[in-house]
């Protein structure tokens, strides 16, 4: 049996793009539903990022959504570089901009945004897949939605919000030849791991060896986030956890800097680098937040803080439209993203780079590798070189 319903803005996906936007539309006094396809413990539970940008903490503290963040939240302001030469420390804090990240796990961020959407008396269902999209040649899109107990429905809206990740249904929806995709397979892949250890140094780490690159970063004062280089194609299976501790301990060096705290490993999952940006990011009522407007590697944490900046941007530029009719600055959402997430996306480049070193051996190897040394060295001993690096890792 097919029922009809209606809305004004129709949010796919309960990430931090979705339901960020849903907490400002609501906020703004907009009528809006939130569809996601997982359980609400699914979501609550799903272990991602957690190094949120000073603009990504000014959005959500101006929006009612950090009590949680600013309560629990710690700050990080320096990230340290370990490699043949030895360990040198970027206290970014005191450069560039003088911005610091916010480390708050992001399930935790996600969580608070479901409660205060719910108390916002926001409707959000869980279990509740989108399908497909129509329509969107016209006022009057549509999305199908199959609930849990396999009713479909058809839900109307005068806009639609695509918030639906990577593998979404609403890229999918884009008519061939209306976007252009730009896309990056950088070659490198991470065994991304979460430890129950706290974490073994204040700072963030990035380890850079001739075995591959190691990264530590701190989640929780008992879990910590690790990440290892691997093969493409490589078995999470194949790495053990005492494999896993004697790898990050070779390349973050822990002969000369001290000891890991080891612990169980509670996660380990094979990340693949790519990135993607999709242009525009907006066709008709249908506007693209987050991952599904455009990926990107995870070398500088930056995807939610993205992800946070278009759901201002698109909430803002909707309330505009719908409470007096200023239809420019919806009109201009796609454009005024781009030049933020290409930028986004060329520090990224860059850091990957950085952090990684070519495979294997020969002239050309060496010259990569050589030109790897030289750019750690420029960063090490460049204060210029040192406030651009602050602004773009911290900036969004
Ligand atoms: N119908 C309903 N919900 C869907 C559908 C669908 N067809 N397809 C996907 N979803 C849901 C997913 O289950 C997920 O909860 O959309 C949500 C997308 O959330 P994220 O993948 O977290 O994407 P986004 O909100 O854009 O996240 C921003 O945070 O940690 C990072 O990697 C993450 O870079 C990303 C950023």
């Amino acid at each position: 049996m097919e029922t009809e319903e209606r809305t004004t803005v129709l949010i796919i996906g309960a990430g931090p793009a979705g339901l960020v936007l849903g907490n400002l539309l609501a906020a703004a006094g907009i009528d809006c539903t939130v569809l996601e396809r997982q359980s609400r413990s699914h979501v609550e539970q799903r272990a991602r990022a957690g190094f949120l940008a000073a603009n990504t903490v000014r959005v959500l503290t101006a929006a009612g959504l950090a009590d949680g963040l600013l309560a629990h939240g710690r700050q990080h302001d320096t990230c340290a570089f370990r490699t043949d030469s030895g360990e040198f420390e970027l206290g970014y804090g005191a450069l560039g901009n003088g911005e610091v990240h916010t480390v708050y796990p992001q399930q935790d961020l996600v969580r608070d945004l479901v409660a205060e959407f719910l108390a916002r008396g926001g409707d959000l269902r869980f279990e509740a897949a989108a399908l497909g999209i129509t329509g969107l040649d016209t006022d009057r899109p549509a999305v199908t939605v199959r609930t849990a107990d396999g009713t479909v429905r058809t839900l109307h809206a005068r806009y639609v919000a695509g918030c639906d990740g990577r593998h979404g249904v609403a890229r999918t929806a884009l008519p061939a030849g209306a976007v252009r995709r730009y896309r990056r397979d950088h070659g490198v892949s991470w065994l991304a791991l979460l430890a129950a250890a706290p974490q073994s140094m204040a700072a963030v780490a990035y380890g850079v060896h001739r075995d591959g690159f190691a990264g530590h970063m701190a989640r929780t004062p008992d879990v910590t986030r690790y990440y290892l280089q691997c093969p493409r194609g490589d078995d999470p299976a194949a790495w053990s956890d005492d494999r896993i501790w004697d790898a990050l301990g070779t390349r973050l060096r822990a002969d000369r800097h001290g000891p890991l705290h080891r612990g169980a490993i509670l996660e380990r999952r094979i990340v693949d680098m790519g990135s993607d940006v999709l242009d525009p990011i907006q066709y008709g009522p249908l506007f693209l937040v987050g991952d599904a407007a455009g990926l990107i590697s995870p070398s500088a944490a930056k995807g939610a803080n993205l992800a946070v900046m278009e759901a201002e941007l698109l909430a803002t530029a909707l309330a505009a439209r719908l409470h007096g009719g200023d239809g420019q600055p919806l009109a201009r959402y796609s454009a005024d993203c781009l030049p933020r997430i290409w930028r986004a996306q060329e520090f990224s480049h860059w850091m990957i780079n950085l952090l990684h070193g070519p495979a294997g051996d020969g002239e050309e190897a060496d010259f990569l590798r050589a030109l790897q040394h030289a750019r750690l060295e420029s960063l090490r001993t460049s204060r210029r070189h040192q406030d651009h690096f602050a602004e773009n890792y911290v900036g969004i």
